[in-house]
């Protein structure tokens, strides 16, 4: 999430942002659809530091050079080592003025998701979860408790799933909550905020009318359910099953699974390839164990209910 603006007199006179994978950056968008002269004075701003070298786009370094800035001021240095440093240095070079990092906690907090993907090469984790005052999580024979108050849900659909990329639940979930992990808000331009749905289900045990199995949600199933199939009669429901969950519009997907759980750089290259850079934890217990045993989180949220239901 990159932002350039234009400033002239105290003025901002252009202003753009990057608008997705493979599309021009912040500070080249502005650059290229700019076409006054730029003036001595003018000074450009953008939370990250500008690139130098060729990606999916030319360096912005070069049209910096080119349009005639002299001074900028970045929020962050880039954590990617192609670029981290140097493209600071590339404009200091040509006699370009820097000024920065001038906000890197501010910059980094927006941005933690595509920092991960690139000094840990997974997504940033935010595990949910939900408890009463005196500790559960559910009912004592594990069916749903309604836990947090309407209040409480609006905060976390506004500031917790549309603000990820993806919602991740476990089979369990799916099974005791029929959870539907949409976003439902007053503010309904936040609702089109649309996270990737994904269920872990290495068994394939979730019903086919779960509420979460709608048009584009992932299901990711263990690679070996389908091989034993023709050997293990136990199994032979499994593909009649995938082929429902396809129908219902669902993505089913295969990866291997290792100490009994999904191999975490295959579950990683998986959402890579669906641009997933954050993603939602919201449970339940098995998946957050799993997640924290292998110190695959970044932070942690807990929504505390204000009143025990048994207190109701
Ligand atoms: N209070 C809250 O915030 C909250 C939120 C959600 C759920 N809950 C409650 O939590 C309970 C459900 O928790 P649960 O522990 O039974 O189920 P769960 O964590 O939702 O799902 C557990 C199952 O998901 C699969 N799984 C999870 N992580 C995996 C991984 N890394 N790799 C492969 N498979 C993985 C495994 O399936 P297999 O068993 O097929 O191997 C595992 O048994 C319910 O009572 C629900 O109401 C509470």
């Amino acid at each position: 999430m990159v932002g350039a603006v234009l400033v002239r007199d105290g003025e901002i006179i252009a202003e753009a942002f990057h608008e997705g994978f493979g599309l021009p950056h912040a500070e080249r968008a502005l650059l290229e659809s700019f076409n006054d002269p730029i003036k001595p004075d003018d000074i450009l701003y953008v939370n990250l530091e500008p690139c130098c070298h060729h990606g999916k786009t030319p360096p912005c370094t070069d049209i910096i050079i080119d349009k005639g800035i002299k001074r900028i001021v970045y929020g962050m240095k880039d954590p990617n080592p192609e670029v981290s440093g140097k493209g600071i240095m590339a404009l200091e070079r040509a006699g370009i003025e820097t000024v920065g990092p001038v906000l890197p906690e501010i910059c980094q907090r927006l941005n933690r998701g595509f920092i991960s993907l690139q000094t840990k090469g997974r997504p940033y984790i935010t595990l949910k979860h939900a408890q009463t005052r005196s500790g559960e999580i559910a009912n004592s024979d594990g069916s749903t408790l309604k836990i947090t108050s309407p209040q409480q849900d609006e905060w976390s659909h506004r500031y917790l799933r549309a603000r990820h990329d993806a919602i991740l639940v476990g089979a369990g979930t799916v099974i005791t909550d029929d959870p539907q992990l949409t976003i439902r808000l007053e503010d309904k331009k936040l609702e089109q905020s649309s996270a990737l749905r994904i269920v872990l289900d290495p068994e394939s045990k979730i019903p086919n009318d779960a509420q979460i199995i709608e048009e584009g949600t992932l299901v990711i199933i263990g690679e070996t359910l389908l091989e034993s199939v023709t050997t293990n009669p136990e199994q032979a429901f499994v593909p009649a099953r995938m082929q429902e969950l396809q129908e219902r519009g669902a993505q089913v997907i295969q990866l291997p699974i290792k100490d009994d759980v999904f191999d975490w750089d295959a579950l990683w290259r998986e959402l890579l390839d669906h641009g997933i850079s954050t993603v939602l934890v919201e449970g339940g217990a098995s998946t957050w164990a799993n997640f924290k045993k292998a110190g695959m989180i970044d932070e942690e949220v807990w929504l505390v209910g204000i009143m025990d239901n048994k207190d109701l």
